[in-house]
């Protein structure tokens, strides 16, 4: 008898195995311990039994058939927590994958380098008021610093930020001293193209506001960044500068790593590239923030983002850039 049992039990492990949809198992399950099968028919015998027979084999039977059910719904479980996915591996897929935009990597490059000194990345929109965009940084109408950045005004009566310093007033609205944030975004201003000026640009705004905050901390911060991106040794300048909102002003300028500083097209026959501008931020902006310039002090600095991309990557005209064409920007691979 034993014998018998373990036969079918092992019939049916097999049977099982074999089967791979939900039809196949209930037809093994009617096979197997349904009204005709084989351990019903034992089940059935019992009862002609000797009484010595019915103990001996009584709950023998009952058990396997036990284990066969259990076994049937264990595999029926099985099929059903399996999730099939067929692939129609008929289409042609497009295994051209792209690449990342050189603007694209030295904007994460700088963020990361930032966020690491406890900088947070905030944004702000490309349609501004001319508020947010001159006024609120001390840059009155009529003030001559408007002609320098040639804006496009649009019909609804707001402009195209020229700027990321509009991230400095939203940033002092929203967040309040202390503050250190920084903006990347695109930027855009009715320029003559030519090998370094486009009018769709990328700039990096970065903003400090603290009690005792220094000159020398934005120039540590400043030397951090471009140690770090460049990772070689790289000639900047620093000099003078003069923007509204921020007094003293600075402008740093790389060597251009076009011509190795000789001139070129470039950089204009300058041999220098302008890459930030920078200063301590004036009171009247801190003002305009809502920050209270007889406590707090800042520093401020904007870094254009496409000309860092066009140095690090030797990139000889800003147009190649702006022109979306694959093979171009294919071949930094990066
Ligand atoms: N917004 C200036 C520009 O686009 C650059 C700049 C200068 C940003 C000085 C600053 C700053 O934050 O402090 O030319």
């Amino acid at each position: 008898m034993e014998e018998k049992l373990n036969k079918i039990k092992s019939d049916l492990i097999k049977e099982l195995d074999g089967a791979s949809k939900e039809a196949d198992v209930l037809n093994v399950k009617s096979n197997y311990v349904g009204k005709k099968s084989e351990i019903q028919e034992i089940l059935a015998s019992l009862k002609d039994m000797s009484v010595e027979d019915k103990r001996k084999y009584g709950s023998l039977i009952n058990n396997t058939k036990k284990e066969l059910e259990e076994l049937i719904n264990k595999k029926l479980e099985e099929l059903e927590n399996k999730v099939n996915v067929t692939f129609d591996d008929t289409l042609n897929y497009d295994v051209n994958v792209g690449s990342l935009h050189p603007v694209t990597v030295v904007a994460k490059e700088v963020t990361d380098i930032l966020k690491r000194m406890g900088f947070t990345v905030v944004s702000g929109p490309e349609m501004e008021s001319e508020y947010y965009n001159f006024e609120a940084l001390n840059i009155p109408k009529d003030h001559p610093a408007r002609d320098m950045q040639d804006t496009y005004y649009l019909d609804n009566g707001m402009l195209l930020r020229t700027q990321t310093s509009d991230n400095q007033i939203h940033a002092m609205e929203n967040y309040g001293a202390p503050l250190r944030i920084c903006a990347p975004g695109r930027t855009f201003r009715n320029e003559d193209l030519d090998a370094n000026h486009e009018n769709t640009f990328f700039q990096i705004e970065g903003m400090v506001i603290d009690k005792g905050v220094s000159i020398e901390n934005l120039m540590y911060v400043m030397q951090c960044v471009l140690s770090e991106v460049f990772k070689s040794d790289i000639k900047v300048r620093l000099r003078p500068g003069f923007f509204p909102f921020t007094e003293p002003s600075y402008e740093m300028d790389i060597s251009c790593v076009i011509c190795g500083g000789k001139g070129c097209p470039t950089c204009k026959n300058a041999g220098w590239i302008e890459l930030i501008g920078c200063g301590m931020v004036h009171p009247n902006v801190l003002r305009a923030g809502g920050i209270d310039p007889d406590i707090y002090t800042g520093f401020a600095f904007g870094i254009g983002l496409t000309r860092l991309a066009m140095m690090k990557y030797k990139i000889n005209d800003i147009r190649y850039l702006n022109s979306g064409d694959i093979r171009y920007l294919k071949q930094f691979n990066i």
